[in-house]
């Protein structure tokens, strides 16, 4: 409600600055806010964490951890941070988000804007956070593709006792070539080497922390197979999908439709349903998937879990919807 009352001021602003001021006036006045606890009667197992509910903050809000006593108010089953990478680095150059009111969508060509991987953890130590927590990998734009597993590397190793789970990204698309990581060419020499740093992680912090891969929604059912295939033999512990899309509908109305960038939000829900669809057929519960991608809505939250996913993410729905989003798909959750 009155999220619905300032959401106009908000959106009379760049998202940029939308973003900042939002973050920096509740981060002030937090204290106001009572904390919201959605948990549903069973927690739901998933890679072996137990997860009060189903909904999750997806990847990209809060890319180095700076508001985690905030967000952990909203009442999200887990939140997932980043992404970041080795260095800090500044991202493409603004403006790089826009906002495609009528289509209830972002178009975002950030390129991983964020100040590395140390800084992320020096925020994640002093936050009070403990609930679960996913930090996401990216790869630094100048590290060439051929490079790209020493970061993801580095990315693991240095975040693997802060985390609940981590994801390997290798879906953005304003990061060059970083897409091409899912092809069979890269894949396997990708997700070997992660696995058995995993095993190590494992054995030094005597704690298993599950890899999970977060996908794109321009996938192939060729693609899909492929990858299905190299995530079994490599023991992946989960899938997001999805990242945000590069063939862009052709009935967006705003003017913004054809900027560069990946798209979020209302139209690629049924992009990433028939994704997460797909894989499901191929996976057959081997594998979990995190659905994400358009949802904004109870009604499309069920869809997702009804395609196969286990959990659920939102990121875009929040930002048009506000946080009574995360309470509606909660309470609908707990009430099936
Ligand atoms: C501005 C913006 C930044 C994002 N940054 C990341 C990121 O750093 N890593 C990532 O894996 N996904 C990132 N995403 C993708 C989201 O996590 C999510 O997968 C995608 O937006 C689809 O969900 P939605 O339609 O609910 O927004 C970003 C999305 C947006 C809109």
């Amino acid at each position: 409600m009155i999220y619905k009352l300032i959401r106009p001021l908000l959106f009379s602003l760049p998202p940029e600055a939308a973003h900042e001021l939002t973050f920096k006036l509740l981060e002030k006045f937090k204290y106001l806010f009572p904390t919201q606890h959605y948990d549903l009667p069973k927690p739901i197992q998933c890679f072996g964490l137990n997860f009060p509910n189903l909904l999750g903050l997806a990847a990209g809000l809060d890319k180095n951890a700076e508001y985690l006593n905030l967000l952990a108010k909203l009442g999200f089953g887990f939140i997932e941070v980043g992404g970041v990478t080795p260095k800090p680095q500044p991202g493409n150059p603004k403006p790089r988000i826009f906002r495609l009111k009528e289509d209830q969508a972002l178009i975002n060509r950030l390129g991983f804007n964020n100040q590395g991987v140390d800084q992320l953890i020096i925020n994640i130590k002093k936050s009070n956070y403990s609930g679960i927590l996913g930090i996401n990998l990216g790869k630094n734009a100048t590290t060439p593709i051929e490079n790209s597993l020493k970061d993801y590397l580095i990315g693991l190793e240095k975040t693997y006792p802060y985390a609940s789970f981590i994801t390997i990204n290798i879906s953005s698309p304003n990061t060059q070539n970083l897409r091409e990581l899912q092809t069979e060419k890269y894949l396997s020499d990708l997700l070997g080497p992660l696995k058995q740093k995993q095993q190590d992680l494992k054995k030094l912090h005597n704690r298993y922390v599950p890899l999970l891969i977060k996908v794109a929604p321009d996938l192939s059912e060729q693609d899909i197979q492929i990858m299905s295939d190299c995530f079994l033999k490599n023991k992946i512990d989960g899938i997001i999908a999805t990242n945000t899309l590069v063939q862009k509908p052709e009935n967006l109305k705003s003017v913004f439709k054809d900027q560069t960038g990946g798209l979020s939000g209302e139209p690629i829900f049924e992009k990433s349903l028939s994704i997460v669809k797909s894989f499901s057929a191929i996976l057959k519960n081997q594998i979990p998937i995190i659905g994400v991608g358009g949802i904004n809505s109870p009604e499309r939250a069920e869809k997702m879990l009804e395609a196969g996913a286990s959990l659920i993410q939102i990121y875009t729905g929040l930002i048009y919807e506000g946080p009574g989003l995360i309470k509606k798909i909660c309470r609908q959750q707990s009430v099936l």
